[in-house]
């Protein structure tokens, strides 16, 4: 019973099974890095407000770092008797030291530790994905070299619609993923807050210094309400939700290139090395890490959910509820880690097969809209340039050609306005030409967005 940190009030000693089922530590070790530094910060913390001596501190330093060794080295013993890791660095310390191991957990307490340890935890994970996003980020970036000029029909509905510049496609993830690292800085800000001092809930008659606590351990500052520093676990949902977007981000380009790689399509060859075959079919060469990055947005989404649910409901303080808050968080930082990692030299290592996409880009009459542009651009109305060239398209499918195959006569037919200019802006590579809004798939406006991003990723 000694062994409980909470022994003093208990006169009978836990169940094996209450052990069993409350502890948490078989999955919070992986804080245990955080954790002594957390005791680290507190520890010189305490010497420097004069509520344990240098030489303690000296002692607690150092003990602490062989217990981060042993953990590291994997001769560090985890039981369930001692629940989590805060219990067991305690634990280990005291054992190592006595008493001035004794003194650590003044002005503390789980509830602030646990709180402390996770913020850096998010922290941490935060720069990490931050580093793999522009990674990928870059991987599209040098993309859009490799496949200069490829046009590639784009889609509404995933039905041919006009005519885009690879480069577009691959900027428009980076637009994507841009936006999810702007929501991880985002949530960088509000979890770099230190819950270190708030005790269980109400603060401390201790003469601590919280800030000095705080700027030990790259925190901005401490947090202003020790009952919602125990209580809060917003920054880690919002850590969940980013993740959860960063999935289907990538997901939704993870679809795209399983069709894209399809015999159907064509348009991309999956580099081998990014495939697996099956067992029975000897033919096979299957999409699998694609497939599994798509899935993976299940868990990210699911991971998000538990948690949104974990806290619902939750009155103001501490809450063992959110002992659980760990599993589900960092499965998702693993999942979306996993993806990252592979996506980006899988989006390097690909293939466009060029001649299969050139062969397929007159299907469809993907210049028909920059047809109309042209009409307007004559003085017709919107409507009734529309209704022309619906007309046009018309007559080119019955006769199963390209709008570019009809001739002279047969524009002028349908109206006067309409000259020889008009293969000007007929086939693909003219339609994507004559694009020059801000923002479009004209090879000036690609060109710019190009050199824009080659700039923001070159830091
Ligand atoms: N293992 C706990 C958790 O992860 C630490 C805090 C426990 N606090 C308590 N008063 N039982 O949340």
């Amino acid at each position: 019973m000694a062994e409980k940190p909470w022994g003093g009030v208990f006169e009978r000693p836990t169940d094996r099974r209450v052990e069993e089922f409350t502890e948490s530590v078989s999955f919070d070790r992986r804080l245990y890095r955080q954790d002594i530094d957390c005791s680290l910060a507190h520890a010189r913390m305490l010497e420097k407000v004069g509520l344990i001596e240098p030489q303690e501190c000296r002692q607690i330093e150092q003990a602490l770092q062989e217990i981060r060794l042993e953990i590291e080295q994997g001769r560090f013993p985890f039981r369930a008797a001692l629940e989590d890791i805060h219990m067991h660095v305690e634990r280990a310390l005291i054992d190592r030291i006595g008493d001035a191991g004794r003194k650590l957990h003044a002005a503390r307490s789980r509830n602030d530790q646990v709180a402390a340890d996770l913020r850096l935890w998010v922290r941490e994970a935060i720069d990490r994905l931050d580093n793999n996003l522009s990674a990928l980020q870059r991987a599209f970036l040098l993309r859009c070299e490799k496949d200069s000029g490829v046009i590639l029909p784009g889609y509404t509905h995933l039905r041919r619609a006009q005519p885009v510049l690879a480069a577009h496609c691959w900027l428009a993830y980076c637009e994507q993923l841009d936006r999810d690292r702007s929501r991880l800085v985002d949530c960088r800000r509000r979890t770099n807050v230190s819950p270190l001092g708030a005790g269980a809930l109400a603060g401390t008659s201790l003469p601590i210094d919280r800030h000095d606590a705080a700027a030990r351990l790259g925190f901005d500052g401490p947090s202003a309400n020790s009952l919602d520093a125990v209580a809060d676990r917003d920054f880690a949902l919002e850590f969940a939700f980013a993740m959860a977007l960063i999935a289907e981000h990538l997901g939704g380009w993870a679809e795209q290139w399983i069709i894209w790689s399809t015999d159907e399509f064509g348009f991309l060859k999956l580099p081998e090395e990014f495939c697996t075959g099956s067992s029975i079919m000897p033919q096979k060469i299957n999409p699998d890490v694609l497939e599994l990055i798509r899935g993976k947005t299940a868990r990210a989404i699911g991971n998000l959910q538990t948690l949104l649910v974990l806290v619902k409901g939750l009155p103001l303080g501490y809450n063992r509820d959110l002992q659980d808050d760990k599993p589900p968080l960092m499965d998702s930082f693993d999942a979306v880690r996993a993806s990252l990692e592979t996506a980006a030299p899988l989006v390097e290592a690909v293939e466009l097969d060029r001649p299969a996409i050139a062969a397929r880009l007159d299907r469809g009459h993907l210049d028909a809209t920059t047809l109309m542009e042209q009409l307007i651009s004559r003085g017709l109305p919107q409507r009734t340039a529309h209704e022309l060239v619906g007309r046009l398209v018309r007559k080119a499918m019955d006769r199963g050609v390209r709008l570019a195959d009809l001739s002279p006569d047969e524009f002028r037919e349908v109206h006067p306005k309409i000259d020889e200019s008009v293969y000007d802006v007929l086939g693909p590579i003219n339609a994507v030409a004559a694009m020059t809004s801000y923002g479009s798939t004209g090879p000036e406006q690609v060109e710019e967005q190009i050199r824009r991003w080659k700039e923001l990723l070159s830091e």
